[in-house]
């Protein structure tokens, strides 16, 4: 079988096993010298660049795919995420698109100079994307970024090198890492894409996510919202007046998220805001004066 055969058959079985398509090209695009219009233009001399064992790679590849469900990220071991390269592993969540969107609200919401050159910190990194594009954001800023998963902050920090970007990588539950830094009153901004999702449902989602995505990054709790509590009420004691706060939440959480916050009582100017899909998506407030 030449590479066009093997390509056409399985964008077949691909829409059978209810994969979409592209992930065929980007498997093809990570793994062989193709690029993207060598696809486009189907030459049949392309063939040619792809060997036996280029193939057999492939298929092994693309095997795990339809019949493990493992993520294509985790199986080429990367993802494009805004305009950063970015190792994925099982041990990190793999960053989602819309994740995308907080580094944008933050672009918008924090011209001032005292953003610019503040502390921020992005807790739960994960892949580091967060603290990554926020450092490419904010070249001036000092950023931190805070994991409890040791194994993900491997990653991150690999993730900061690669992209060349200053992050400071910090192990430990949410705001402890911080008090140790004496951070108390100090932060210009948090970030945030905790775990959110009840603790039930986690059980329950595509075999993708259940059984290959680490559970520590998507468990919010009984009712989601363990980490979002500790966020809300920590996050007044590191943030200075004014200090912007984002978090990324579940669909179904922004009424009770706002009223969190607004019981708390240390937040104003609290925005909800909603994701490519209209859902929303986003909760940020800064710290009262
Ligand atoms: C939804 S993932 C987000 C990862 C990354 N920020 C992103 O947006 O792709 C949540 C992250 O929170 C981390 N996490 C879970 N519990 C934590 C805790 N108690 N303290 C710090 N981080 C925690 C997980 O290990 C995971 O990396």
């Amino acid at each position: 079988m030449n590479f066009w055969e093997w390509y056409d058959r399985n964008l077949l079985v691909a829409k059978q096993h209810d994969v979409p398509v592209y992930e065929l090209d980007w498997l093809v695009l990570q793994q062989t010298p193709l690029d993207k219009l060598d696809l486009r233009l189907r030459s049949p001399n392309i063939s040619l660049k792809i060997t036996p064992e280029t193939l057999i790679s492939l298929e092994r590849i693309w095997q795990k795919r339809l019949y493990e469900r493992i993520p294509i990220q985790y199986l080429t071991g990367s993802v494009t995420w805004r305009n950063l390269e970015l190792q994925v592993s099982p041990a990190v969540l793999i960053p989602r698109p819309e994740t995308e969107l907080i580094i944008d609200i933050v672009a918008e919401n924090c011209q001032d100079k005292f953003y610019q050159q503040g502390i921020w910190t992005d807790l739960g990194t994960g892949s580091g994307a967060l603290a990554i594009a926020l450092a490419q954001h904010f070249p001036q800023a000092q950023i931190h970024a805070v994991d409890y998963s040791k194994a993900a902050l491997e990653i991150a920090k690999i993730n900061a090198n690669r992209n060349r970007q200053q992050v400071k990588f910090h192990h430990g539950s949410w705001f402890e890492p911080l008090a140790k830094l004496n951070l108390e009153n100090k932060l210009a901004g948090i970030v945030s894409n905790p775990p959110y999702i009840p603790s039930i449902e986690v059980l329950n989602l595509q075999p993708e996510v259940t059984n290959h995505e680490p559970h520590l990054a998507l468990d919010g709790g009984t009712d989601g919202l363990d980490a979002i509590r500790e966020l809300v009420n920590t996050a007044p004691e590191y943030l200075i007046a004014g200090g912007f706060w984002i978090i990324e939440m579940m669909s179904g959480q922004a009424e009770i998220v706002r009223s969190l916050l607004q019981t708390n009582g240390r937040y104003t100017n609290i925005q909800t805001l909603k994701d490519y899909a209209g859902i929303e998506r986003f909760i940020s407030a800064n710290k009262k004066h």
